[in-house]
């Protein structure tokens, strides 16, 4: 059997990196297609460097661009490496271009795809990646859905029950593979002047969020009002993607907020484990604020992690108004959830269930 695993951002590097050292174990052959649509050192090398992953076989270097543009280049790219480089299966991961095009390129050429973290659903077509995930999902041999939420999803879509496999989010393998490293190898709080449970961290690059100017600036508003509140300092891990709106809006970062590069993947497990709270609009760190148990607000309308809201490790807030009373609520919330996306070993059913 040999698998191709195609990724190109730093959510799917990390949450693939689990899948990957757990072929490396069973001496799966498979090999590595990079899309390069994440570039920076901060958002792509670091984390090879980190995890410790192998070379990727293909690194297409499709970078940035508009949607069509990205996503044609990866696509015709792809094809071409799948043809000379027949595998068994592709695997994707997630709702960016990147699996768009994966999943596109080798059910085409009727290669069987995996999609995993299948069926997150935020019900909002506004978001280019719920665009992205419905496709995927409807192209996909293999539909590995985190939690029975999902897979009911899939099932109301019509998507055949023998092809959904609920294997828990490959996220859980990858932080409590990483974080017992993280505490000895990593000493970010030191770095950064912290003390533990006495800061928030904040994240946000979603593009509808980002790219528009009163959604960013009430981001900022709101982090303005939480410093004033609870003198807590923020520590704003920055996507260049934010970092250039706001020099391009000429907004001012709100004193007590600290606007930081993005972080490696050890300093901002250990930084996000021993927050108080966090703030964010990413998918991935709404996850793990779960998995760590450290309670979460989102910046968003909506979620597709809804088992966070569930648990009530997570609120819905928006960009407005909302987010001070809803970090008020988290802050004197139970800290007492049990985490829905699986024990950790996602990782090893997915590819049991490949076998
Ligand atoms: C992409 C995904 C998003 C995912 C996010 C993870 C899509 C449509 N979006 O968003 O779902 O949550 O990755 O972080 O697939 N840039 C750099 N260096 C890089 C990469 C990007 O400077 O290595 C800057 C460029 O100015 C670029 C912008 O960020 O134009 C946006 O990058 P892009 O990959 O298009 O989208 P993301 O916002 O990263
Ligand atoms: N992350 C990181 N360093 C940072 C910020 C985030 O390593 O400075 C990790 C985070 O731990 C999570 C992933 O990046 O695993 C989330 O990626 P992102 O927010 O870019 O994308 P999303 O999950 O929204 O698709």
């Amino acid at each position: 059997m040999k698998i191709a695993i195609i990724l190109g951002t730093r959510p799917e590097i990390i949450k693939m990196s689990t899948i990957i050292r757990e072929c490396e174990k069973q001496i799966i052959d498979y090999y590595i297609i990079h899309t390069g649509q994440h570039y920076s050192y901060e958002m792509d090398r670091i984390f090879f460097e980190q995890l410790k992953l192998p070379q990727v076989k293909y690194n297409i270097e499709a970078g940035s661009g508009k949607h069509g543009e990205q996503t044609g280049k990866m696509l015709s790219k792809i094809e071409e490496i799948l043809l000379k480089d027949i595998p068994e299966v592709v695997l994707v991961q997630g709702d960016t271009n990147t699996v768009l095009a994966g999943a596109l390129a080798a059910s085409k050429l009727h290669i069987k795809v995996g999609h995993v973290e299948s069926g997150l659903r935020s019900f909002d077509r506004n978001m280019p990646e719920e665009i992205n995930r419905i496709i995927a999902d409807h192209i996909s041999d293999y539909l590995f859905a985190p939690t029975e939420i999902s897979k009911q999803y899939l099932l109301n879509e019509g998507v055949p029950e023998e092809k959904i496999f609920v294997t828990g989010n490959t996220i859980v393998d990858a932080a409590y593979q990483n974080l017992e490293i993280a505490n000895k190898s990593a000493n970010i709080l030191k770095e950064l002047g912290l003390s533990q449970k006495k800061y928030f961290v904040a994240t946000a690059h979603r593009a509808e969020n980002v790219d528009d100017r009163i959604r960013l600036g009430g981001i900022l508003t709101g982090l303005r009002q939480i410093y004033k509140e609870f003198d807590f300092p923020i520590i704003f891990s920055a996507h260049p993607r934010t970092v250039k709106m706001i020099k391009e809006f000429g907004f001012e970062v709100p004193e007590g907020t600290v606007l930081i590069e993005p972080l490696g993947y050890l300093e901002f497990l250990q930084l996000e484990s021993k927050a108080r709270l966090i703030l964010t609009d990413s998918g991935g760190v709404q996850e793990e604020s779960c998995i760590l148990k450290v309670p979460c607000v989102t910046l968003r309308e909506n979620t597709e992690r809804p088992e966070t809201v569930e648990v009530n490790a997570n609120l819905i807030a928006g960009t407005g108004e909302k987010i001070i009373h809803c970090v008020r609520k988290m802050m004197n919330s139970k800290i007492e959830w049990i985490n829905p996306y699986g024990n950790g070993n996602a990782s090893k059913l997915i590819l049991e269930m490949i076998k």
